[in-house]
Parts: C-alpha cells; sequence; structure tokens
C-alpha cells in the first residue's frame, strides 16, 4: 500500500510554490518532530518519571502551570528556535516574545503557539492538543517589531494543531486546503489519512461551556436555548458535546460540523480564548476548510491584535452555523 507521509507531502506542496527556499519545510519538520516528542511523553505519563500534576509556578494568565505545559513548552522552544527558520517564538506560557539571536541562525518567520492546549484534561487521560500559527516577518532591517508579532490573522502563512487523543493527528493548512495525519506509533511516523478536509455546510452539535450560562448576555442565551429546542427543522435540537480543550473541540467540528463557542461573559468581557495562538490558528484552519471563524459579529480572519496574549470570543463551525450565530448575537429581535 502506498502512503503518503506528512514529510513528503510537505515537500511536495513546496514544489508548488515558486521561489520556494526550503525553510518553510525545514520548519514544518521541525514542529512534527515536537510534535512526536510530545505524543510519546503524553502516552507515557503516568508511567516512569512523574510527568503529570502542578509545576507551582503560574504563568502570564495567571493560571497554574502543569508539567505538561512546561515539557510542551521547552520542548518547541528549543527545537524550533535552532531550526534556523524562525526570528522569533511567542508563546502562551511566556509574558514576552523569544528573539532569536543571529548566531542562533535567524530565519524569516515568526512561530506562535500554545504548547499544550486543555490544561485541565492533562490528569485524566482525556485529548489535549497543541495550536501552531506561522507568520512571515514584514519588517525591514534585522529586529522583530510589533509589525511583525500584530499582524492581521489573514496574513498567516500556516497554521495547524496536534490532537494527543486515541490517537495522535497532526492537522494543517498552509492556505491551500487542510490536510490530516495520523501518527502510526509503530513506525513513528505520521501518515496523510484525511486528505482535503471539508466541513460539512451544517451539523447538529453546539459545544460551549453552558455552564457559565448565568454569566452570559441574553442573546447568548437566547442562542443556545434556540440550538436545543425542538423543531419541525430536522436538525434541531442539536446534540450537545464539550470536551474544554479547544483542539479537541474544534477538531470534531471541523469533522463533522456544527458550532464550537466561547462567547465573553461577565467574568471574561473579551472571551477566553486567545487570539494569536488560538483563535487566528483555528479560523484560518475552519475558513481553508469552507466552514466560518466568527466574534460573534467580526470574521477573525479580519482583525489585528494589539497584543501578543490578547483574548477574543471564538465561533467557530459550519457556514449555516456560524450563520445562525451571527444573526442572534447581532439582532435578537429579528432572529429566527
Ligand atoms: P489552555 O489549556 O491552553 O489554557 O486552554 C484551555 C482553553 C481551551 O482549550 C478550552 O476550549 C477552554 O480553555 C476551556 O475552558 P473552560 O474550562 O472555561 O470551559
Ligand atoms: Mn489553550
Ligand atoms: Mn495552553
Amino acid at each position: 500500500m502506498e502512503r503518503t507521509t506528512l514529510v513528503q507531502h510537505i515537500r511536495q506542496e513546496e514544489r508548488t510554490v515558486p521561489g520556494a527556499t526550503g525553510e518553510f519545510a525545514n520548519l514544518m519538520n521541525e514542529i512534527m518532530v515536537a510534535a512526536k516528542i510530545i505524543s510519546n511523553e503524553v502516552n507515557r505519563a503516568g508511567i516512569g518519571e512523574d510527568i503529570l500534576g502542578l509545576t507551582g509556578e503560574t504563568n502570564v494568565h495567571g493560571e497554574k502551570v502543569q508539567k505538561l505545559d512546561e515539557f510542551a513548552n521547552n520542548t518547541f522552544t528549543t527545537i524550533i528556535r535552532r531550526s534556523g527558520s524562525v526570528c522569533a517564538i511567542t508563546s502562551e506560557e511566556f509574558e514576552d516574545p523569544v528573539l532569536i539571536s543571529p548566531n542562533e541562525g535567524i530565519g524569516k518567520y515568526i512561530f506562535m503557539m500554545d504548547p499544550l492546549d486543555g490544561s485541565s484534561n492533562i490528569d485524566v487521560n482525556v485529548s489535549i492538543g497543541t495550536i501552531f500559527s506561522i507568520y512571515r516577518k514584514k519588517s525591514k532591517g534585522q529586529g522583530v517589531t510589533n509589525e511583525d508579532l500584530l499582524q492581521r490573522a489573514d496574513q498567516q502563512v500556516a497554521a495547524g494543531y496536534i490532537i494527543y487523543g486515541s490517537s495522535t493527528m497532526f492537522v494543517y493548512t498552509a492556505g491551500r486546503g487542510v490536510f490530516g495525519f495520523t501518527l502510526d506509533p509503530s513506525l513513528g511516523e505520521f501518515f496523510l489519512s484525511h486528505r482535503d478536509i471539508k466541513i460539512p455546510h451544517r451539523g447538529n452539535v453546539y459545544s460551549v461551556n453552558e455552564g457559565n450560562t448565568s454569566d452570559w448576555d441574553e442573546n447568548q442565551k437566547r442562542l443556545v436555548e434556540y440550538l436545543k429546542t425542538p423543531d419541525t427543522d430536522p436538525e434541531r435540537p442539536y446534540r450537545l458535546r464539550y470536551i474544554g480543550t479547544l483542539v479537541a473541540d474544534a477538531h470534531r467540528t471541523l469533522l463533522k460540523g456544527g458550532i464550537f463557542m466561547y462567547p465573553r461573559d461577565r467574568h471574561s468581557p473579551m472571551g477566553k480564548l486567545r487570539f494569536s495562538y488560538e483563535a487566528a490558528p483555528m479560523a484560518l484552519i475552519f475558513e481553508s476548510a469552507g466552514g466560518r471563524a466568527s466574534t460573534g459579529d467580526k470574521r477573525i480572519l479580519d482583525m489585528t491584535p494589539t497584543d501578543i496574549h490578547q483574548c477574543v470570543p471564538l465561533f467557530l463551525g459550519s457556514q449555516m452555523d456560524i450563520e445562525i450565530a451571527e444573526k442572534f448575537l447581532s439582532h435578537a429581535e429579528s432572529c429566527p
């Protein structure tokens, strides 16, 4: 049986880009290596050296850092910074960007990551992930400036996620379709398993932390009420699935359709999820798969962040489901 590996796929794609230097392919390969190391560690969690639990530190967002958060952050940072393909790395776990010095080998890409997504699920053997986003350096001269770090989301060169689930998958887009690769653990190789992923036009699953209902505004409450109310419309009531790992909830939504929501609420008026390394990369993936990504009233890919750790309300999903959500969130009185 002929099987395409992730490395082969990246090289094939590269050949279609005129003037490609190999720097992007090199970066993607390094991401893949880091992903394999983390996958291996995640699968061994609970045996051998103790990798579960807290480090005792708190990150820039005031969240308790888990050992796997730290391990994933260190692994990605070490591997990506020596790739020679990047000039800066930003991470959920670093307050400031990591700037690469000339003697380390500076490349033209900016790498942004949520090294370990779904921290609350680490200790209970539920899917966790990694999210990344890649931009090209825009500013002239040697230094890295806000022009490079705070680009409009539609300037992403590529975005992807790795899901450490019942199997480990690497899903990415470089703007020409979304491709999924599954890790064969016996060979240590990612093989193409999901070619040109397209999200269904409409789904029948909603995904949201409904425990926050009392903190939502009336529009958000009405939207969820609508989705779960039985109707002559055969899709309603929608079913509820919520894992609490963005990567896992987004992955299911991408393959099955429906809607994932993390709206603003009373405690988080800007939402909870981070623009640069959660919302923007997922937005590129969803749009490249024919879906949509919105704040509820704006397209995520049209937005430019003002801070590398900025939060944003996030709605990801099928075309029709995001349309329904936007109607409720903008004009409650004219809702279907
Ligand atoms: P992280 O583990 O990187 O901090 O991200 C957690 C995020 C995201 O994965 C998930 O969608 C969301 O937090 C879940 O939040 P709630 O527990 O508030 O539902
Ligand atoms: Mn996260
Ligand atoms: Mn994280």
